[in-house]
């Protein structure tokens, strides 16, 4: 569900692998200094801008050069092993920060830490604390007995914890567009997932507070905010939860429940001039209601992250997906009908599940051939310690053979990527543009409504405008545009 990357996978090695960001430096006078390293998905970049602000409430700027920090937090990734290879290889790296700096704070945040908890105090010795993703409000407390001496751990798992009521900093922030996560947790069982273990039970956030929080970055000059979580479809916000909680005011009351079309429709409501993405949707819960929301609004994007895994359904099957090719298909079949042929489509795709046969591996070639992806996340299954899977089936496709199946659904993407890329050679499309291209500064980089992006000479505009544009060329990852128009009137 990493919806930032830009789509040039190009390796099955490249595909597993795993980006970090770090924090950026910020002064504003604070005595101590934070570095954060995040790792995984979009949903772990956006808590780390929630435990940028629990800190900065307790006396710490943060710093984008761990040598300078006084607290280091991993906030880590496991839904790979490679994601938890990398982080322990990381780990190893700030050894010699702690020689020089002995009362330097090691923290690991996250997943990782929500599934290994006190062993990890014992197989990395230099951590001193460890906290689970529903645990961040206690970071104040751990460091502060670390700093004592005492080493720490909290992975305790909420029923409610939403973190609704804190204003995240945001961190790599382009100043355009930002996260907002809307729930957390998974009730799905996905076999092959850890996140169901590690973020546990699946919650909604206040929609008013999501409310407050995408007019505040639209006031601050954002102009697209992306609702995260893992499975947005089934958001959902009763008034029982609302007297739960106690969240609202008495005049912005939940009378009735909101479902997650609702939520769109009221967050596309802020102004035409703020985009709405979201990510990420699960097959079994698209409604058309959605589908049909999204039509309504010019500012809610004509893209979905619909990930399908494998095209085949005994492969789904095994993998608890809960849907089969059929009904996959059909979701595809209503947005096709309801947002047209131009709406973006992407996936995300596992090769190599537990006793998948070549011809299983066809049909998700076949699948991909029949949707057109505009792009995939592909990776190779990668058994994880107390999954369902781990528990009831074999790994038994050796590593060659995922890799391969791997490295076919890679090129299959490519072609496809280039096919539905072509499509939009001579079209007029509005772009927003989020800063420079990371090839040039001569360039401006952009995204249109499918979410691809769009490279546009850097005299002509700027970033946080929006662009009228032609597209003149395009490659299997880029598209390029002809500037029309610089913030057209878009009521
Ligand atoms: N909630 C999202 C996915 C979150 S994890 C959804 O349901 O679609 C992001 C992606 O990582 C998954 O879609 C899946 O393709 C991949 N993934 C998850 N567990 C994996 C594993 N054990 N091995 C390989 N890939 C995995
Ligand atoms: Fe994992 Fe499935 Fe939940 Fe996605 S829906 S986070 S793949 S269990
Ligand atoms: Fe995200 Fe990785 Fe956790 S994908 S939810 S950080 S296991």
């Amino acid at each position: 569900m990493d919806l930032i990357k830009d789509i040039d996978i190009i390796s099955a090695e490249e595909a597993q692998a795993c980006d970090f960001k770090t924090t950026a430096d910020e002064n504003t006078g604070k005595t101590k200094k934070l570095y954060i390293e995040s790792y995984g998905c979009q949903m772990n970049f956006s808590d780390s801008e929630i435990v940028a602000s629990i800190m900065k409430e307790n006396g710490f700027d943060t710093t984008s050069d761990f040598e300078q920090a006084d607290v280091i937090f991993l906030n880590t990734c496991s839904i790979r092993e490679k994601a938890e290879l990398t982080v322990r290889k990381r780990l190893s790296q700030f050894q010699k920060a702690k020689k020089n700096k002995p009362e330097l704070t090691i923290g690991v945040l996250g997943c990782m830490a929500e599934r290994l908890k006190e062993n990890l105090l014992t197989e990395e010795k230099i951590v001193d604390i460890v906290v689970g993703p529903d645990a961040y409000r206690d970071l104040p407390n751990l460091v502060s007995a670390a700093e004592d001496g005492e080493k720490g751990v909290n992975t305790f798992l909420s029923r409610e914890e939403t973190y609704a009521d804190i204003a995240p900093v945001r961190l790599n922030s382009n100043g355009v567009t930002a996260f907002i996560s809307i729930m957390r947790g998974c009730d799905n069982m996905c076999s092959f997932c850890v996140v169901p273990f590690t973020r546990g039970r699946e919650r909604s956030r206040d929609p008013y507070s999501i409310l407050a929080e995408a007019k505040d970055l639209f006031e601050k000059g954002y102009k697209e905010v992306t609702l995260l979580g893992q499975n947005v479809d089934s958001y959902k916000w009763s008034p029982e939860e609302n007297n739960k909680a106690r969240l609202n005011k008495k005049e912005d009351e939940v009378t009735q429940v909101v479902n997650f079309a609702n939520l769109l429709e009221m967050v596309a409501q802020i102004s035409p001039y703020l985009r709405v993405r979201f990510s990420t949707s699960h097959p079994k819960d698209i409604t058309d209601e959605v589908l049909h929301t999204i039509k309504k609004y010019d500012n809610i994007c004509n893209y979905i992250h619909l990930p399908v895994q494998s095209g085949n359904s005994r492969v789904l099957d095994l993998m608890n997906r809960t849907y089969d090719r059929e009904w996959y298909l059909n979701r595809v079949r209503a947005i096709r009908e309801i947002l047209g042929e131009e709406c973006g489509i992407s996936s995300d795709m596992i090769t190599g599940f537990c006793t998948e046969t070549e011809e299983e591996h066809q049909d998700t070639l076949s699948l991909m051939d029949i949707v057109k992806y505009d792009f995939s996340y592909m990776f190779y299954y990668s058994e994880r310690p107390g999954t369902l899977a781990a528990k009831k089936y074999e790994d038994d496709i050796p590593l060659e053979i995922k890799k391969r199946r791997l490295a076919e659904i890679i090129s299959k993407q490519a072609e496809l990527s280039f096919g539905r890329n072509r499509l939009d050679l001579h079209q007029e499309q509005l772009i927003l543009v989020e800063g420079f291209a990371k090839k040039s500064n001569q360039q401006l980089k952009g995204r249109n409504t499918a979410n691809k992006v769009v490279i546009i000479p850097a005299d002509q505009a700027k970033k946080g405008d929006y662009v009228r544009v032609r597209i003149s060329e395009v490659s299997q990852a880029t598209l390029f545009g002809e500037v029309l128009e610089v913030n057209p009137v878009l009521i």
